[in-house]
């Protein structure tokens, strides 16, 4: 039985901040943020989106009755997650309406999530035919202002349906993971910001990617010819492409070069939203459907997952008949074209617009975010949110 991605959908705040303008505001050259570190725009998330909102939204677009119906398992990657006790997906799960004979759970691994619950879900549907599962991986990523992370932000969620007999993207077995437990990226319980050891995370991401594709390319008999493309975890677009460069020497002329082509319709979205951390590769996979012409169903993805701490996991997926027919493109192009550009004041301004964190209550005002799904204040230490399509 074929398992694998049936629908996948996305969402990012209505505002961005443009690179080159942020450079200099930090006195640095333009040409670091959108050369060296590969970044045009940077999603802004306002106080009104949090990681539960931005993840509805996304599933909202891409969920029907049937889904509601067939759903019996929300799983929510994330590393921004709302509470340390209740599951985003539970929220997600009422804010949808979906079937109430599902599981709702939470997934952590930093930037691993989403894939933990991709797999955790093909196992579902392998002992559960019928069912669908709604797998999301949603964050926010905050280093701080004027911190080196900061060029590396981002904000924005990824929602996808596994099911059999999937329209989009059978995923294939001989996947290969790895754990190690290193401190490249952490964030302390009592922190909203990431701590980062920066250039000992970049090191880290490349030699994890070595060591699974050399295990991927044993278990699987594959090698970089057989795969159209390679789409990777992207904290910032430069660094997928580091570790590409790492094993291109393995491939012909002509296999480099559509690799490194392909490469470039994989980052166009996340150049202009930033990390997302645990829906970053699954961004950067929409990307390159929607954004390369030329795909073949049929065609072979690899998928590199990385999880800063660390766990990291290369797999790869078949692009199914008439994939394209089930993608949401003009609804992401009009996401992209609606967004409204801050400058640096503004955006720090809002980066600063957070909760209270006494517990006491707030109303916010939800008439300025034109999202379907917003968080509206907290009352009694209760978020509120409302859908305004309901
Ligand atoms: P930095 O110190 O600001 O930048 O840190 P840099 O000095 O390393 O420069 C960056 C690049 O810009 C370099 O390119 C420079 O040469 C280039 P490279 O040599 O590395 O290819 N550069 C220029 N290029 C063109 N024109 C110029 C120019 N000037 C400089 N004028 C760093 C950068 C990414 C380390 C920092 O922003 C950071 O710490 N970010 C957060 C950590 C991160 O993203 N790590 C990535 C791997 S870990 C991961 O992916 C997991 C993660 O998503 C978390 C999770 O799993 O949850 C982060």
């Amino acid at each position: 039985m074929k398992i694998g991605i049936d629908k996948i959908g996305f969402y990012a705040p209505h505002i961005y901040v443009d690179m080159n303008k942020l450079a200099v505001a930090r006195n640095v050259e333009p040409e670091k943020f959108t050369i060296g570190i590969g970044q045009s725009q940077m999603a802004v998330a306002p106080v009104t989106q949090d990681s539960v909102s931005l993840a509805a939204n996304a599933a909202l677009e891409i969920i029907d009755d049937e889904d509601r119906e067939k759903i019996d398992f929300v799983i929510f990657g994330s590393e921004s997650g709302i509470d340390h006790s209740k599951s985003g997906a539970v929220y997600v799960h009422q804010l949808l309406g979906l079937n109430p004979h599902a599981r709702a759970i939470e997934v952590k691994q930093a930037c691993y999530g989403a894939t933990a619950g991709i797999q955790m879900a093909k196992g579902h549907i392998a002992l559960n035919p019928d069912s669908k599962v709604l797998v999301l991986g949603s964050d926010i990523a905050r280093y701080g202002l004027k911190t080196s992370g900061e060029s590396t932000q981002g904000a924005g969620a990824v929602a996808m349906i596994i099911s059999a007999n999937p329209r989009i993207m059978e995923l294939e077995e001989h996947n290969v993971y790895l754990t190690n437990d290193i401190m490249d990226f952490w964030r302390p319980i009592y922190s909203d910001m990431a701590f980062v050891d920066g250039k000992f995370s970049n090191e880290q991401y490349i030699l994890f990617f070595n060591k699974v594709w050399e295990a991927y390319k044993e278990k699987a008999g594959l090698q970089l010819s057989d795969m159209e493309a390679i789409c990777f975890h992207l904290p910032y677009t430069k660094m997928g492409l580091k570790a590409l460069r790492t094993v291109l020497d393995e491939a012909s002329e002509d296999v480099q070069n559509r690799l490194l082509y392909n490469y470039q319709a994989s980052t166009t979205y996340n150049r202009n939203v930033g990390n997302i951390y645990t829906g970053s590769l699954y961004l950067s996979l929409l990307s390159l459907l929607e954004n390369k012409e030329e795909l073949q169903d049929g065609a072979r993805i690899g998928m590199y997952s990385y999880g800063s701490g660390a766990v990291g996991e290369f797999f790869s997926g078949i692009l199914q008949p008439g994939f394209k027919k089930h993608l949401f493109v003009e609804a992401h192009q009009q996401l992209f074209a609606r967004r409204k550009e801050v400058s640096v004041e503004e955006y720090e301004v809002i980066f600063e617009e957070t909760l209270p964190k006494d517990g006491s209550d707030i109303e916010l005002d939800i008439t300025k975010d034109p999202a379907a799904i917003c968080l509206s204040g907290t009352i009694d230490n209760k978020r509120q949110y409302v859908n305004k399509l309901r």
